[in-house]
């Protein structure tokens, strides 16, 4: 996105063209950031270790024609549920080209799993037994609580440690895989999601030291080798003007350095390295873009936009920061104004005190930075407000890759029993 003389752009397409093509609110991706953001990572992790493969962690921006640009560029896929595993497939990936890190899993997750021969990425020991019940899994890799995680969306999304709701406890990290060669399994892999958003390099170091430890140990005790190691995902982005961002080079240097040295240290054959990031590729090449309706001067100033915590929940769920630009008004002056949404709820005043034009007006155009990931995926129908739509623009090319949801998608497969319909007053 670049703003040449007040009017937003995206690649180079107006927000203007956007608007007046699609309608409000829309989420528009840039493919080349996309790209561009894969590309970047890529060749920084393989610099340092050759033997490294990306999975997108598809929940982030579940829409298929973001899939298959990550596929191009050589992703897997990280499916938390059966159905992003049906997603992967309709992008032409299964196989060991998927991995399945769903948690709390039912009866038919496992068995749908198994049979799409995906690699499974256990969450809990008790999970095993269950899962054999079914058959058993050609690879097995179990998703390890490391006991500390980290990150910059706060509390919320702190995935691993003593309050995370994730991962195999430290403790139980051998006797889980020793379960699992007991079983007969041949092939294992490790992983870990310990959180989110991080921009400090030191960090990744640190949880790949944790991990590390925790594998190392098994492998050594119990006589088995590992074919990955999967780090998870986490790598952050900048939300707030002038944050800085993630030096990827300085990561990807750190993780390499500290794997290396455990492989070594517990005489492990070197493993694949594998991360499964999602916000640093889609991040920031998506918006959304919406329109101010009314204008509100109450106790504060408060602009009234189709932009709320049902089209973007980040702000609601996590008290997360994104940056709002007003087309056509950036480089006037600006004062303390207020943004909020049309949800009947008042966690939908979700921007405050924000310096924006003092200008801004009914009829102007508001757009959303860094909502590509965790954007479209968490909207929802409440108060009978409709999903946006998904546009991808390419150079001066835009194209829709998700209709606006329409009243039909209201009433999709409702249905109201006969003797309902009757009238008996
Ligand atoms: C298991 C797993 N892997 C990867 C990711 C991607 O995380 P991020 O977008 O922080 O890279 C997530 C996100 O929640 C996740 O749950």
């Amino acid at each position: 996105m670049h703003i040449e003389q007040r009017q937003i752009y995206f690649d180079q397409v107006s927000a203007a063209a956007i608007a007046e093509t699609y309608g409000t609110p829309t989420y528009v991706y840039e493919e080349r950031r996309i790209r561009e953001n894969f590309r970047r990572a890529l060749a920084a992790f393989k610099k340092y270790y050759d033997d490294f493969r990306f999975f997108y962690a598809i929940k982030a921006c579940n829409n298929l024609a973001i899939g298959h640009i990550l596929r191009q560029e050589g992703a897997g896929i990280d499916a938390a549920s059966v159905n992003e595993i049906l997603l992967a497939r309709e992008l032409g990936l299964g196989g060991e080209e998927v991995m399945f890190s769903g948690n709390f899993l039912s009866d038919q997750d496992l068995r749908q799993g198994l049979e799409s021969k995906v690699i499974f990425n256990l969450d809990d020991i008790s999970l095993l037994p269950r899962l054999l019940e079914f058959g058993k899994p050609e690879v097995l890799s179990f998703r390890v609580n490391p006991g500390y995680g980290r990150s910059n969306v706060g509390e919320f999304v702190t995935n691993a440690g003593p309050r995370a709701k994730f991962g195999v406890h430290p403790d139980q990290v051998m006797p889980a895989y020793a379960m699992a060669k007991e079983a007969g399994i041949k092939r294992f892999g490790a992983h870990m999601m310990p959180g989110s958003c991080i921009t400090d390099p030191d960090y990744f170091a640190l949880i790949t030291e944790l991990l590390m430890d925790l594998i190392g140990r098994a492998g050594q005790e119990l006589d088995i080798q590992f074919e990955f190691i999967d780090l998870g995902g986490g790598l952050g982005i900048p939300y707030q003007p002038g944050e800085e961002g993630l030096d990827i080079e300085a990561a990807a240097a750190r993780i390499a350095e500290v794997f290396r040295k455990k492989v070594e240290e517990y005489r492990l054959s070197p493993p694949r390295l594998m991360m499964e990031p999602a916000r640093y590729f889609v991040g920031d090449a998506g918006f959304l873009v919406g329109r101010i309706h009314a204008v509100k001067n109450s106790y504060t100033e408060i602009l009234g936009t189709d932009i709320g915590m049902n089209t973007l929940a980040r702000p609601a769920m996590y008290d997360a920061y994104h940056h709002i630009y007003v087309d056509g008004r950036e480089g006037e002056p600006r004062r303390k104004i207020g943004v909020c949404g049309q949800i009947c709820e008042n966690t939908d005043y979700w921007a405050r005190d924000r310096m924006l034009p003092e200008s801004s007006a009914v009829g102007d155009l508001v757009v959303v930075d860094n909502a590509g990931a965790y954007g479209q995926v968490m909207s929802y129908q409440y108060n009978g407000r409709l999903r946006p739509a998904e546009v991808l623009v390419n150079g001066d090319r835009h194209t829709l890759i998700r209709e606006r949801e329409t009243f039909a998608d209201l009433i999709r497969g409702v249905h109201v029993p006969a003797h309902l319909r009757k009238n008996t007053r």
